[in-house]
């Protein structure tokens, strides 16, 4: 990783230190800060033999990640087809990074507990345990505490995971990093195909020093790129760097602001809608427009890339004191059983099964399992 700055430093420092240990490592930081990066080093200098294996939280299927992660027997849902060995068992005797961690949905984070717990763990469909050897590495963007007290994410599943905690700082805070970092990247470009060599000179480089890079090092490197491909000649000038910053204007309204507006102008729109509309990165974009739904600001359908977002309806929701006690202790608990509400609210059983029917169909629950004893997930 390039920088020599102390904050990036000490960082690194620690990272090396905990690496040869077994300890489940956190990484949190603002977006484009190199966590991934970071990551990596941790797995390197763990000298752990087996593969480093990235799995992302938030742009995996939420129906398709336990299988993804512990596998799945032949046939054991669905579209299942042949029997698959899971991500888990791939990175067996290395490490096993989880971006976006705090994406994970409730039910899962019951069974990484338990993997983390027992080292063993059972693919979907079968009945036989399995062992694996896993290093994790997690990163996220989000407060994982504030997920926490929000009951959003499982305490006991943070504590385990934050054995260890590595807080990546803003580019902001790096000093002159900035200029290290741009030199290495436009001698990066010389190397990729279509962008020749390019000299960065002094007064660009004050240029690069005087913003304050809320994308981090991924917003540097676009700077980078579209002063190289715009600025003619084989210097970046001050003049193509802040040509290529955001302008001010833009960046003086907040971003979830500027997407909002895109939206109600435009109907509906993908995160490479707002990509190009506003020039941030895919991330940055999908971050906002995952904001702007929680938020109830916007409503999203289709899966991944598939994705759109438009204002909602207002639909006015009867209140139901029924229907919200079921979904308080489906939340509470993490999932909920027919028998569970049966038990602990008092329903009769075709009063339960037809308030978890009707939970389903609202999108409200997402249901696991056979059909006489299902569990029933908050989606
Ligand atoms: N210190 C560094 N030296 C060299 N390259 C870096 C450094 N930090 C980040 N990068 C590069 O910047 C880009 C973004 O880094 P990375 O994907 O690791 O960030 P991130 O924190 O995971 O971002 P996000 O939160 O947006 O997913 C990558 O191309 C990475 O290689
Ligand atoms: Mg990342």
């Amino acid at each position: 990783m390039v920088g020599r700055s102390p904050a990036l430093r000490r960082v690194l420092e620690r990272a090396a230190r905990v690496a040869p240990t077994p300890a489940s490592v956190l990484i949190s930081g603002e977006t484009g800060t190199g966590k991934e990066l970071l990551a990596r080093f941790v797995h390197v200098a763990s000298d752990r033999k087996g593969e480093f294996v990235a799995v992302n939280c938030a742009t995996l299927p939420k129906d398709l990640m336990e299988s993804e992660l512990f596998g799945h027997e032949k046939g054991a849902f669905t579209g299942a087809g042949d029997r698959r060995a899971g991500l888990i068992a791939q990175a067996d005797g290395g490490t096993l990074f989880l971006d976006e961690v705090g994406e994970m949905p409730l039910a899962l984070q019951v069974r990484l507990l338990r993997f983390l717990q027992e080292r063993t763990y059972r693919p979907v469909g079968s009945t036989r345990e399995r062992r694996a050897d896993v290093r994790i590495v997690a990163a996220t963007w989000r407060d994982l505490r504030g997920l926490v007290a929000g009951g959003q994410f499982r305490e006991d599943l943070y504590f385990r995971l934050a054995g260890y905690d590595l807080v990546l700082p803003p580019l902001r805070e790096r000093g002159d990093d900035v200029v290290l970092l741009a030199r290495a990247i436009v001698v990066g470009f010389a190397q990729v195909a279509g962008v020749g060599r390019r000299e960065l000179g002094e007064a660009a480089c004050a240029a690069l020093r005087a913003h304050d890079w809320p994308g981090n090092v991924r917003e540097l490197q676009g700077v980078l790129f579209r002063a190289a491909i715009d600025g003619d000649g084989k210097r970046i000038t001050a003049g193509d760097v802040r040509a290529a910053l955001p302008r001010k204007a833009d960046v003086a309204q907040p971003l979830d602001e500027r997407v909002l507006a895109l939206v109600e102008g435009a109907g509906s729109v993908s995160t490479g809608d707002v990509v190009r509309a506003l020039r941030v990165d895919r991330v940055t974009a999908w971050r906002a427009l995952d904001r702007l739904v929680e938020r109830g600001k916007l409503a999203a359908e289709g899966e991944n890339r598939m994705r759109r977002y438009r204002v909602p309806e207002v639909v006015v929701e009867e209140r139901d004191p029924e229907r919200e006690a079921v979904l308080a202790l489906a939340r509470e608990h993490g999932r909920v059983t027919k028998r569970m509400v049966m038990e602990r609210l008092g329903m009769a059983d075709r009063t339960a099964s037809r308030l978890l029917t009707k939970l389903v169909q609202s999108k409200s629950l997402q249901r696991h399992g056979e059909a006489r004893n299902s569990d029933y997930v908050p989606a």
